[in-house]
């Protein structure tokens, strides 16, 4: 399995999804790829949102090592499923794929908790340390769904 995780700027929602994911996946011996990017350009290069990254290390899970990288055409090939984090994210991964892009690949993220919801998840930038401590339970709540599901 090849999972990436994508949000706007890849710097709060799919850099917790990605190690989030990675720290379950590699509890449950699972050889499972797992990366994350942005479809905006805005932050490629930078390190996660500081309280993306304290709320992670609360939880024992160290994503100081991540650097913001850019949704492309070539994800397409490259991955086996392509989550993305709400629904402006999946109408621009869309609008980047093209008319063949395989969208089969493509799902919300949040459907993995409750299948066909089409939920987003919120977006944190904006908002105060409270906004990431939310989004953190979303997203863990979700990957083990997505463990249970695919392993
Ligand atoms: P993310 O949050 O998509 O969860 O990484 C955002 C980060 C930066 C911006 C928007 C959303 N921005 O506009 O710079």
């Amino acid at each position: 399995m090849r999972i990436l995780m994508v949000c706007l700027g890849n710097i709060c929602r799919s850099p917790i999804a990605e190690g989030v994911l990675k720290h379950k996946a590699a509890e449950s011996e699972l050889d499972w790829t797992i990366d994350s990017a942005g479809t905006e350009s805005y932050h490629i290069g930078e390190e996660p949102h500081k309280f993306s990254q304290k709320i992670c290390r609360q939880n024992g899970i160290n994503i100081s090592g991540q650097k913001a990288m850019q949704f492309s055409k070539a994800d397409f090939a490259h991955y086996d499923k392509i989550y993305a984090m709400a629904k402006d994210v999946f109408t621009e991964i869309k609008r980047i794929g093209g008319p063949d892009a395989d969208m089969s690949k493509v799902d919300y993220f949040l459907n993995e908790r409750i299948a066909g919801s089409n939920e987003s998840v919120p977006d944190p930038w904006y908002g105060s340390e409270d906004g990431y401590i939310a989004v953190y339970q979303m997203i863990d709540e979700t990957c083990d769904a997505i463990i249970k599901r695919y392993k």
